[in-house]
This record gives structure tokens, C-alpha cells and sequence, in this order.
């Protein structure tokens, strides 16, 4: 007997590329999700469903399995740091660069840095690496304010082209980490749901592939 399965979505940017890819490997909505206020919608796929939920909602969905799948960025998923979900399949969507950058030209103070970031847990993690002191800022948006107001000396954001950078004249400085949006996957549905996570997976996976060889 089938048993149901929920697919969590980021909504915001990743949504627009995650539709496609999931109509490829054959799951379309029942209805037009961006003209809904639903959160929940049901699929082609008896059984298969999806929640349209805050980016960084998903991780905690799928870890708790309140949701068995689900689409995530990696960003978010660092800053979660959760181990209860694997990660089988890089989605190669919304692909960006995690890192840190400041005013053009600035230069760093010898002691103690201020970093404004919304990213506080991968922050502090990559900041010890480097063995450099800093005093975090939790910002939700709009970092490249932080150093221009003098809130700041640096931040650990978001970069994709740069202009946003540029049109507020920052610089990025330190690649932190290559970002794309992954399927994550609970541990125990993996387990328990195996025979229907399973084809889904190799036809999103066969799409991702379809998608980088049409694009190369
Ligand atoms: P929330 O509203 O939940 O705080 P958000 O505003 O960060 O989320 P989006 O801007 O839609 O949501 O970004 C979602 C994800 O898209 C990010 O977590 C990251 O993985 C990726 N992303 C963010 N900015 C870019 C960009 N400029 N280019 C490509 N991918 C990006
Ligand atoms: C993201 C990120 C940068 C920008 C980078 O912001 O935080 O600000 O994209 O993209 P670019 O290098 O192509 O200019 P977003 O548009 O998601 O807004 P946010 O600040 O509200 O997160």
C-alpha cells in the first residue's frame, strides 16, 4: 500500500526554479501555486503533496518530519545545522557564493571585528577557523547597509552577480562557501517510505542532469 508523502518548498526565489524541476521528474500541482494563499497543495501524484513554507522553515520540517522531503539552500542548511536529514541530491538551483565583504577599500581593524550577518551560527564557525575575533550582528536583510551606516565593519552575505554589492559600494573579500538548493530527506522516512522516496528521487535527479546538459 502507498503511503503519503510531503514535500516541503521554500517559497521566495527557489520556488520559481523548484516548480520546473519537480514538473520534470513529474509532479505538478493540483493547482497554480502563485495564485493561492494555500500552504498545502495537493499533486498529479495520489498520495504526494506539497507545503509551501519560509525558506528557512524547511529544515526544521524535514528534521522533525512534520515533512518526509524537502527543497532547501545550502546556506540555510549550514545555519541550521541540523543531522536528523540527508542531503541526496544537490537541485543545482539558485546557485550563489556565501561571503564576506566590506566597503571598497576599507581596511579591517587590528583588533576585534564587527560582522553583520543574518548567517550568526555559520559565521562564527568560519570566523574561528580563520582565528579571527569578531562581535556578530544578527541582521534579517539588507547587510550591505551595515558597513555604510558604520553598524559594522564587514558582513557575510548573499553574492550571485555583485551588483548588489557594487551599487552599494562594498567590495567581497573572503569566499566562504559555493550555495545551490539541495533535497534534504528525514532519516526515518528514508527508512520507512524507501520504496516511494526512492524512483522520485532518480527522476529529480535525472532532471537535474537534463537541466546542466541543456544549459552546458
Ligand atoms: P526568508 O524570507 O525566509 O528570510 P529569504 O528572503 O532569504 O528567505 P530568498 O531571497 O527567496 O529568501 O532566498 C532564498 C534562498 O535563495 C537563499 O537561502 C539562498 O539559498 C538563495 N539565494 C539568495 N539570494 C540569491 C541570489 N542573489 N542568487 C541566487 N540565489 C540566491
Ligand atoms: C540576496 C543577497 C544579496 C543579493 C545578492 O538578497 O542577500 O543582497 O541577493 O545578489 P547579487 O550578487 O546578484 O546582487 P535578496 O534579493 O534575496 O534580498 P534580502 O536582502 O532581503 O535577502
Amino acid at each position: 500500500m502507498s503511503q503519503s508523502l510531503t514535500l516541503a518548498l521554500s517559497k521566495g526565489r527557489i520556488l520559481d526554479d523548484t516548480l520546473p524541476l519537480l514538473a520534470a521528474a513529474g509532479i505538478l500541482p493540483a493547482e497554480d501555486i502563485s495564485k493561492s494563499r494555500k500552504l498545502i497543495f495537493d499533486t498529479n501524484l495520489p498520495g504526494v503533496r506539497l507545503l509551501v513554507i519560509r525558506a528557512t522553515d524547511v529544515p526544521t520540517y524535514v528534521e522533525l518530519g512534520a515533512a518526509d522531503l524537502g527543497v532547501s539552500g545550502k546556506d540555510v542548511l549550514m545555519e541550521h545545522g541540523g543531522s536528523g536529514m540527508y542531503e541526496p541530491l544537490d537541485l543545482k538551483i539558485a546557485v550563489c557564493k556565501l561571503m564576506t565583504a566590506s566597503l571598497k577599500g576599507s581596511v579591517q581593524p587590528e583588533g576585534r571585528r564587527r560582522v553583520a550577518t543574518k548567517f550568526i551560527k555559520t559565521a562564527k564557525r568560519w570566523y574561528a577557523e580563520q582565528g579571527i575575533q569578531v562581535d556578530l550582528i544578527k541582521l534579517y536583510g539588507g547587510m550591505e547597509l551595515a558597513p555604510i551606516m558604520g553598524l559594522a565593519d564587514e558582513i557575510v552575505d548573499i553574492v550571485d552577480t555583485g551588483k548588489t554589492l557594487v551599487a552599494n559600494g562594498l567590495e567581497a573579500r573572503e569566499f566562504i562557501a559555493d550555495i545551490s538548493s539541495r533535497l534534504v530527506v528525514n532519516r526515518a522516512s528514508m527508512k520507512m517510505k524507501y520504496q516511494q522516496i526512492q524512483p522520485l528521487l532518480d527522476r529529480l535527479r535525472l532532471a537535474v542532469e537534463q537541466r546542466s546538459a541543456a544549459s552546458a
